[in-house]
């Protein structure tokens, strides 16, 4: 019988039965201007298995989309992949409806999702690399604790080479396409790395491990199934490829200037030191915090080598849009970085002393000891952004 939401056949045996959330603008503070996905999968066979579920109030959704293809009742097994709220906020009302035999997680997913949902679940524990038997379906596990949080793991569908990688290899992208071989690749690979940037850049060393183990592992895998953005069915290779250089954060010869401004005069340093950059062959990228994403700041910064920080001195302090952001990228612990911060003050101008430190916290080497101008920098001053620039560009790789 058809249903409002239809399913989406992915291979053989696995459906795509998610939601798309063509609304949200801020993932827990991430912008996404594109809104995004949550992906769930039902695998069919002798026994019908749901993958994951989504943020609860796409539950409609997704029992539309099951019942599209079986009868919800005819579920016997739950794996939660991954027990972050987008992806289990409806599992308890979907364990109500279909009643399954079996919830799988880890070990920490367990923990997460007796802590996170209150409702009374049974889960049964699945060991790093077991396999699991589900009717005629073989799971594999393979746990890849913070990626994203402690309880997550991949599982591999061995009979249609179908890798369930939660949050990896995801993307905020709402989208009608399913497929990356769909979309433009500029964009599939923007939205990758700023996903990779704003959610998974603290665990890099993790993820060079997990790429190592994948590879020793050699799963036969066809398909890549992310709990957000579309499947990756032609280009599999290609975002390994890429989380693998994301992972060794090798700085390049790019440079990112964040800066926010009161009276302009900070503004006309950030261009200068921008000028200066460019003419030094550096590929630069200028973000005024006044209409730029704390996430898209994240995001120029992941394979940057420089980052420059500009701000204005209020009441002593930093710009506020500047602790924001020099917070959020601490949290996301950038490595291979060289930065400097500059700003016009008018009274006491401690704003770019607290900038540098905010930037030595963050492992980020000084280049410079601070550029302060008072009130409108004049000529010599902006010269000297310059000479702040060509030190930068001195310290980056040389252009390949
Ligand atoms: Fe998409 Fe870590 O949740």
């Amino acid at each position: 019988m058809p249903k409002p939401y239809e399913a989406v056949r992915i291979s053989d045996r696995v459906h795509w039965v998610g939601a798309i959330d063509w609304e949200i603008r801020s993932f827990h503070g991430y912008g996404t201007p594109r809104g995004t996905t949550y992906n769930a999968y039902l695998i069919t066979g002798e026994k019908v298995i749901l993958v994951d579920t989504v943020k609860a109030p796409f539950r409609e959704e997704l029992l539309s989309r099951v019942a599209s293809v079986v009868d919800p009742g005819d579920v016997s097994a739950i794996v939660s992949n991954h027990s972050e709220m987008d992806h289990s906020g409806s599992l308890v009302e979907m364990v109500d409806i279909i009643r399954p035999e079996a919830i799988y997680a880890s070990p920490m997913g367990k923990k997460a999702l007796e802590a996170n949902l209150h409702g009374g679940i049974d889960v049964t524990v699945v060991k790093d690399g077991e396999t699991l038997t589900i009717g005629d379906a073989t799971l594999s596990a393979v746990h890849t604790a913070m990626i994203h949080w402690p309880d997550s793991m991949f599982t591999f569908l061995q009979e249609d080479g179908v890798l369930f990688s939660q949050d990896g290899f995801g993307m905020h992208l709402a989208s009608t396409e399913r497929f990356d071989d769909e979309l433009d690749p500029a964009l599939l690979e923007y939205e990758a790395a700023k996903y990779y940037a704003n959610i998974l850049l603290p665990y890099s060393p993790l993820i060079k491990k997990l790429v190592s183990r994948m590879g020793e592992l050699d799963l036969p895998v066809k398909v890549v199934a992310p709990d957000h953005g579309p499947v990756w069915r032609s280009s599999i290779a290609r975002v390994m490829g890429l989380y693998e250089g994301w992972a060794e954060q090798r700085p390049t010869r790019k440079a990112v200037i964040i800066y926010d401004t009161m009276w302009h005069s900070t503004e006309k340093m950030a261009h200068v030191i921008a000028d200066g950059l460019t003419a030094e062959g550096v590929s630069t990228r200028v973000l005024p915090l006044g209409s730029s994403e704390r996430s898209d700041v994240a995001a120029e910064v992941l394979e940057a080598g420089a980052l420059l920080v500009g701000t204005p001195t209020m009441n002593n302090n930093l710009f506020p849009s500047l602790a924001d952001s020099l917070t959020y990228l601490k949290g996301l612990r950038p490595k291979n970085l060289v930065g400097a911060a500059f700003g016009s003050y008018g009274w006491s101008g401690e704003a770019v002393d607290q900038a540098n430190a905010a930037l030595e916290e963050m492992g980020v080497e000084l280049v410079s000891p601070g550029l302060k101008v008072v009130y409108v920098p004049d000529e010599e001053a902006l010269l000297a952004c310059r000479e702040l620039a060509a030190k930068v560009a001195a310290r980056l790789p040389a252009a390949t």
